[in-house]
């Protein structure tokens, strides 16, 4: 038996009508107790399942008296033969359900307080839970989702084990891998004043690995981002981390589809053979966002031709400023009150916009719309024409900068997708976009800064705009989506030495700062270097998506909370004066 051990001959799940006579040893938790008088039945739970024991006052006397004792969450041990029960109380929702055991012994190996909480009780608030993860993994649900990790960890070892791949650890105390978030330092006691960083992924060591020689790497890694948190984002996450040797793009896609379609098999979806692949232009043109959701349409539309043929001057002087506009048609909702349509203004505003422009296509066939005065019957004609909108509908538009514009495009469409129910819940939207932007401005840091990371190779074909026109450099960076979540991105690297001090040049790094942050990595690059590229995939994510669990939270054995901070350790703590004193270092914020 799988859990068998010198305590128990079997898993409480696992007893089925076969051993019925045979005598069993079971332990676990006490998970519910039910005294009828005089006869008292208890269920017993451990990993595998649940099973139930009763009581025979008459028959065992010793033994009832150890059953009145037992509470929720005891643990304890049994003993006795398996037999049928009775078929009226047969059970179908337990697979054990047809069987019992009257105990022989029973034994308490350890008492329960009452919990800080009821188990398998979907109003418990996260923080306390959070608090008692322990007892949190003690229900099924948080059980199944460590269960799905694990069998979706086993499924990408054993392929990425038979495509050869190696799997090699990396260091936690290093320099530092930009990957655009803020580093978690940590102070060096031998080295006054100097300071590891944590990895915010093994980037620079996997494509070191490759210099030397390795060819196909994979790590479940350990990473670490000082960043704002969300549902999908955690301060110490987990990537399914791989690079490659002698490949271009395509290699890599066809590998990373190969591993996601072992992986999506276990929940039962059998991805495409070939994955849609649209480039980030695109992306960003029809659906407002870099990681779209495919599983309904509502494509977003341009009308700046039409409106810079109209009396409508604001947009006009957006749009001369180097701003866009998008529309979008939403159908059906022509009917909105007032008040519903203000709301929607005080959304798209809340999203970013400055403003939010719609046009009523009423029942009548007429169009109502505060913006029809800035328009020709003609240019309303054509907007209608453009967005295919009949009596019913609504058009929606925003002009403002790209970025704004975009987002709160992209953000509206995603809001009337979840709100009409356009998102089938069994529908799956698993695609690549490719040729995203080699860099964006940073208004922050007054600089160009990379959108993947600055190990990445830019377009050959865009070379040159690194220095002229950085903004419309593309790169050979790619991502993989899955219903509208960044699952995993990656690029192909750079492998010479001279590009990427192009580079670390055109993000704006002088000769020093090259030289101190990545000297060691320029000089690698100078002994015969092979081309190489590589992925990761955002591990907690997956699996959340996987299990439809909203946050990562769920299926991450002891997350952090929203704030960053361990609720049950209550980590961060504070260092005392011995610590700090040993690691050089001295408060400038008083504690209390
Ligand atoms: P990137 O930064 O895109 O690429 O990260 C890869 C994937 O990791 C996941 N991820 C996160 N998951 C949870 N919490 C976070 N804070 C978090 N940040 C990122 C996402 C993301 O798609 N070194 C490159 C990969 C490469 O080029 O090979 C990298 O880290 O799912
Ligand atoms: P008015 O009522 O004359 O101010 O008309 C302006 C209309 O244009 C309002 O409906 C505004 O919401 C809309 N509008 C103004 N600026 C923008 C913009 N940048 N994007 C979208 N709509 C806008």
């Amino acid at each position: 038996m799988l859990t068998k051990t010198s305590m128990k001959t079997h898993g409480c799940g696992e007893i089925t009508k076969n051993e019925v006579g045979q005598e069993v040893t079971i332990a676990g938790w006490v998970s519910a107790v039910r005294d009828l008088g005089g006869i008292i039945f208890v269920e017993v739970r451990d990993r595998s399942g649940l099973f139930q024991l009763v009581s025979d006052p008459q028959k065992n006397p010793e033994v009832y008296d150890v059953f009145q004792k037992l509470r929720d969450e005891f643990v304890i041990k049994a003993t006795g033969k398996v037999t049928i029960r009775p078929e009226e109380t047969y059970n179908s929702k337990l697979p054990t359900g047809e069987i019992e055991i009257y105990p022989t012994s029973l034994e308490i190996l350890s008492t329960a307080q009452v919990l800080p909480f009821p188990l398998n009780d979907d109003d418990v608030k996260e923080d306390i839970r959070l608090k008692y993860r322990y007892l949190d993994i003690r229900q099924e649900k948080v059980l199944n989702n460590l269960k799905l990790r694990h069998e979706i960890v086993t499924t990408i070892r054993n392929y990425l084990n038979n495509q050869k791949f190696l799997e090699v650890e990396t260091p936690i105390l290093i320099k530092t891998t930009p990957e655009g978030a803020r580093d978690y330092l940590v102070p060096s006691r031998v080295h006054p004043g100097k300071f590891f960083a944590l990895p915010q992924s093994p980037q620079i060591f996997k494509q070191l690995l490759m210099v030397g020689g390795i060819e196909r790497y994979y790590q479940i890694a350990k990473c670490f981002r000082d960043e704002d948190l969300r549902a999908d984002r955690q301060p110490e996450f987990t990537q399914v981390d791989m690079e490659m040797s002698f490949v271009e793009q395509q290699d890599i896609m066809d590998m990373v589809e190969g591993l996601l379609r072992e992986v999506f098999k276990l929940v039962g979806y059998t991805t495409p053979d070939k994955l849609p692949v649209i480039t980030y232009k695109e992306a960003m043109d029809k659906y407002g966002s870099d990681r779209p959701d495919l599983r309904f349409g509502l494509e977003l539309f341009d009308i700046a031709d039409i409106l810079m043929e109209s009396n409508f001057e604001i947009i006009k002087d957006t749009l001369k400023a180097g701003g866009i506009v998008r529309a979008i048609k939403i159908p059906g909702i022509a009917g909105y009150s007032r008040k519903e349509l203000d709301d929607l203004t005080k959304l798209a505003i809340s999203f970013g916009a400055k403003a939010l422009a719609n046009i009523i296509y009423l029942e009548d066939g007429t169009a109502k719309s505060p913006v029809l005065k800035f328009l020709t019957e003609e240019q309303a004609e054509a907007i209608k024409q453009r967005a295919g909108a009949q009596a019913g509908d609504i058009i929606f538009f925003v002009a403002d900068k790209p970025k704004v514009t975009y987002d709160v495009m992209g953000r509206f469409r995603l809001y009337f997708g979840e709100k009409l129910g356009l998102i089938n819940p069994d529908a799956h939207s698993l695609l690549w976009v490719v040729d995203f932007p080699m860099f964006e401005y940073s208004e922050e840091d007054q600089r160009y800064v990379s959108v993947h990371h600055p190990f990445t190779m830019p377009n050959l074909e865009d070379i040159d705009k690194m220095e002229t026109d950085p903004a419309n450099c593309r790169s050979i960076a790619y991502d993989i989506v899955y219903n509208g979540t960044e699952l995993g991105g990656g690029s192909v690297r750079i492998h010479s030495p001279e590009i990427q001090e192009r580079v670390f040049k055109a993000l704006g790094l002088s000769e020093e700062e090259i030289q101190e942050k990545f000297e060691f990595m320029i000089n690698a690059f100078k002994y015969g270097t092979p081309p190489h590229a590589g992925l990761a995939l955002g591990l907690d994510r997956v699996v959340a998506l996987l299990a439809k669990t909203p946050s990562i939270r769920d299926v991450i054995a002891f997350p952090k909370n929203s704030n960053a901070k361990c609720l049950m350790t209550d980590a961060p703590a504070v260092a005392s004066e011995t610590q700090l004193r040993e690691l050089h270092l001295r408060l400038t914020t008083k504690i209390n």
